[in-house]
C-alpha cells in the first residue's frame, strides 16, 4: 500500500494548519513538528476537532538534529513539507542572526535526514520575497531572482539555494513552492492567522483594529510609484495556498525539481486591501500614514500559470471570501 505518511513541519502554524486540513481530508497521516515558538498546543485540539481525526505530534524544534533523527526514526516518512520559519520581513532586519540560523539551519538538519531515511519528496515553503525587487510584473519563476530586499528574503533565497544543489545529486524530488501574499482564514472560522507576539502582517493587524485591540492602522508608505502609492502584493486565501501542497505531492516524479509561484495573479495595494476590508465586512479602519518599512518591495504579483498547468491548481476562493473568512475568524477570538 501507497506510504501516505507525511512530515509537516511548523504544521500548527498559518498555513501549516491550514494544511493539515487538506491533507487529511485527502487521505494522507500528516506527523506534526512544531516548537510552539510561534503557534499554541490548542491548534492542535481545533486540528482534531475540525478533522475528527487524532493527529501525530512531536514538540520539536527542527534546528535539532538528534531530537530530528529521532523524529525520522519513529515514523516510516514518505514526504516532507517544511513551513517552519520565522517569517516577519521587520522583525527579520532587527534579527539577521535568529532568522538565519533557524530558517537556513532547519533546512540544512532536514535535507540531511530526508536523504538518510529516503524520504521520496520534500515540499518547502519559499516566497515571491525571493525575487527582490522585480524589474516587470507580473513575476514567473523564470523571473531572474534579484538581491533580496529583507534578511527574512535573503534566508529563503538561500534555503532555495540549498535545495537546488541537493536536487542535483539528492535521491528525493524537491518542489518549491513560492507564495505571494497568504491570507484569510479556514471557512469554518476554527482555524486561522494568529502569532504569539503582536502580529506585523498586513490583514492581522487590520483585524486587530476592526476589533479596537488596536487604535489605528499605519500604513507603510503612500511615496511609492504605484497608483495609489501604497504598496502593491498578491494576496491569496490560505485554502487555495493549503490545497497546493497536496496537489504537490502527488507530482509526477520525471523532474527531481519543481518550482511554483503560488499567487491569485492580481496586484491589490495596501489602501485598496483597507478599502475592501471595511466594505465586505461593514466595519470602520482608522488609517494613518507612516514612513516606509525597512525590507519592503514596491509591488509585485504572480504569474501563476504553470502551477495550474502542470498541477490543475487553480484558486477558487477570491481576496473578499478571505478578508471576510479572516474577519470571521477574528471574532472568535475575542475574548
Ligand atoms: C512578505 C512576503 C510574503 C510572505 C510574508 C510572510 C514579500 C514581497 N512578500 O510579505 O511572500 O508570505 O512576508 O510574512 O516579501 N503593511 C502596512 N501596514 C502594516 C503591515 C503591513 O502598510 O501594519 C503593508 C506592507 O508594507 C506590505 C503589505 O502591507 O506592503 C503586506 O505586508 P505583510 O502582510 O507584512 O506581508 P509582506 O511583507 O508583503
Amino acid at each position: 500500500m501507497e506510504n501516505k505518511t507525511v512530515l509537516v513541519t511548523g504544521g500548527l502554524g498559518y498555513i501549516g494548519s491550514h494544511t493539515v486540513v487538506e491533507l487529511i481530508s485527502a487521505g494522507y497521516f500528516p506527523v506534526i513538528v512544531d516548537n510552539l515558538a510561534n503557534s499554541t498546543i490548542g491548534r492542535l485540539s481545533s486540528l482534531e476537532d475540525l478533522t475528527g481525526v487524532k493527529i501525530a505530534f512531536e514538540e520539536v524544534d527542527c534546528t535539532n538534529e538528534s531530537e530530528m533523527r529521532r523524529v525520522f526514526s519513529s515514523y516510516k516518512i514518505n514526504s516532507v513539507i517544511h513551513f517552519a520559519a520565522f517569517k516577519s520581513v521587520e522583525e527579520s532586519q532587527k534579527m539577521p542572526e535568529a532568522y538565519i540560523r533557524n530558517n537556513v539551519g532547519s533546512t540544512k538538519v532536514l535535507l540531511q535526514l530526508m536523504e538518510e531515511f529516503s524520504v521520496e519528496r520534500f515540499v518547502f515553503s519559499s516566497s515571491c520575497t525571493v525575487y527582490g525587487t522585480p524589474e516587470i510584473n507580473p513575476v514567473s519563476e523564470s523571473t531572474p531572482r534579484l538581491p533580496a530586499a529583507s534578511v527574512y528574503g535573503q534566508t529563503k533565497q538561500d534555503c532555495e539555494d540549498l535545495i537546488f544543489e541537493a536536487s542535483k545529486s539528492a535521491p528525493f524530488q524537491s518542489v518549491v513552492l513560492r507564495y505571494f501574499n497568504p491570507v484569510g482564514a479556514h471557512p469554518s472560522a476554527k482555524i486561522g492567522e494568529s502569532t504569539n507576539d503582536a502580529p506585523t502582517n498586513l490583514i492581522p493587524l487590520v483585524c486587530e483594529v476592526a476589533t479596537g485591540k488596536r487604535a489605528k492602522l499605519f500604513v507603510f508608505g503612500e511615496d511609492y510609484d504605484t497608483p495609489d502609492g501604497s504598496c502593491i502584493r498578491d494576496y491569496i486565501h490560505v485554502v487555495d495556498l493549503a490545497k497546493a501542497h497536496v496537489l504537490a505531492l502527488n507530482l509526477s516524479k520525471e523532474s527531481n525539481l519543481e518550482i511554483f509561484n503560488l499567487g491569485v495573479g492580481k496586484g491589490y495595494s495596501v489602501k485598496e486591501v483597507v478599502d475592501r476590508f471595511q466594505e465586505i465586512n461593514g466595519v470602520s479602519i482608522t488609517v494613518e500614514i507612516t514612513g516606509r518599512r525597512s525590507g519592503d518591495v514596491p509591488a509585485i504579483w504572480a504569474i501563476p500559470d504553470y502551477a495550474e498547468k502542470k498541477m490543475g491548481w487553480k484558486c477558487q476562493l477570491t481576496i473578499d471570501d478571505a478578508l471576510a473568512h479572516a474577519w470571521n475568524w477574528t471574532k472568535t477570538q475575542i475574548r
